[in-house]
């Protein structure tokens, strides 16, 4: 698959365009950011980021192309965004399942309590109910629990410290990260990830890398390589 750019827009059209309208077409509550100053007291809060929501053509991008790396093996991994904030990740992620005709066990977690009631009443309003959120700390959720097969989003929730404890977790289950800000990649491999796709655009929100920690299934080999 070649690697899609979003066409040249101004920084305003763009933001509007990857943010501000997901709220405006769903009636949801995703785009307002907040500061680790309106977050709770969490034993781990030192160490992650504060909340934003990722921009909508990044996760359809990364969604189209394990679509076409898996293929009929896609609905066999279940797919969890960890630090999911309030809910915009799994929400596209099921818009793209659902418009593909592809059942998948989609899940968020997020040690926020407060975005994870968000998150639910975001998926409500888009799907009729709840979804399936868990308000739990990255390094304490038993990511196993999920299935023998498992698509982790990250979009920059937290260091390396925090990274590192949860890649000792995910290289225990056959599992494809995929990293949207990838600023702590270099943690990947030393816990049996490859990298097997990689791409960037002008925006800091359009660069993402994707790795994986098994024997690449025969039609990934038209995955883009770089
Ligand atoms: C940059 S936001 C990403 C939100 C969402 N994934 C998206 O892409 O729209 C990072 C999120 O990670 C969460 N987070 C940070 N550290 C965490 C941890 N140790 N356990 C669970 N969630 C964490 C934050 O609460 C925040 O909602």
């Amino acid at each position: 698959m070649p690697p899609s750019r979003t066409p040249p827009q101004s920084p305003t059209t763009l933001e509007f365009q990857e943010r501000d309208r997901f709220d405006l077409d769903y009636g949801t509550n995703t785009t307002t950011p907040l500061a680790k100053s309106g977050f709770p007291d969490l034993p781990n809060l030192a160490h992650g980021k504060p909340y934003m929501a990722s921009w909508t053509s990044e996760i359809q991008q990364s969604f189209r192309l394990l679509t076409s790396s898996l293929g009929p093996r896609m609905p066999l991994y279940s797919f969890v965004d960890i630090g999911c904030g309030k809910g915009k990740v799994p929400i596209v992620w099921r818009l793209s399942c659902e418009a593909s005709g592809i059942r998948q066990r989609i899940v968020g977690l997020d040690y926020v309590a407060s975005f994870i009631d968000i998150a639910q009443q975001n998926h409500r309003k888009v799907f009729g109910n709840d979804g399936e959120f868990i308000a739990a700390d990255a390094t304490d959720f038993r990511y196993e629990t999920l299935g023998n097969g498992l698509i982790a989003y990250l979009y920059n929730p937290f260091d390396n410290v925090i990274l590192d404890k949860v890649l000792r977790q995910l290289r225990r289950i056959p599992c494809v990260v995929i990293y949207n800000i990838p600023t702590h990649a270099d943690c990947l491999p030393a816990h049996g990830f490859e990298l097997i796709h990689q791409r960037r655009g002008i925006n800091q929100n359009q660069e993402t890398k994707i790795f994986s920690n098994h024997r690449r299934p025969a039609s990934e080999a038209s995955m883009p390589r770089l």
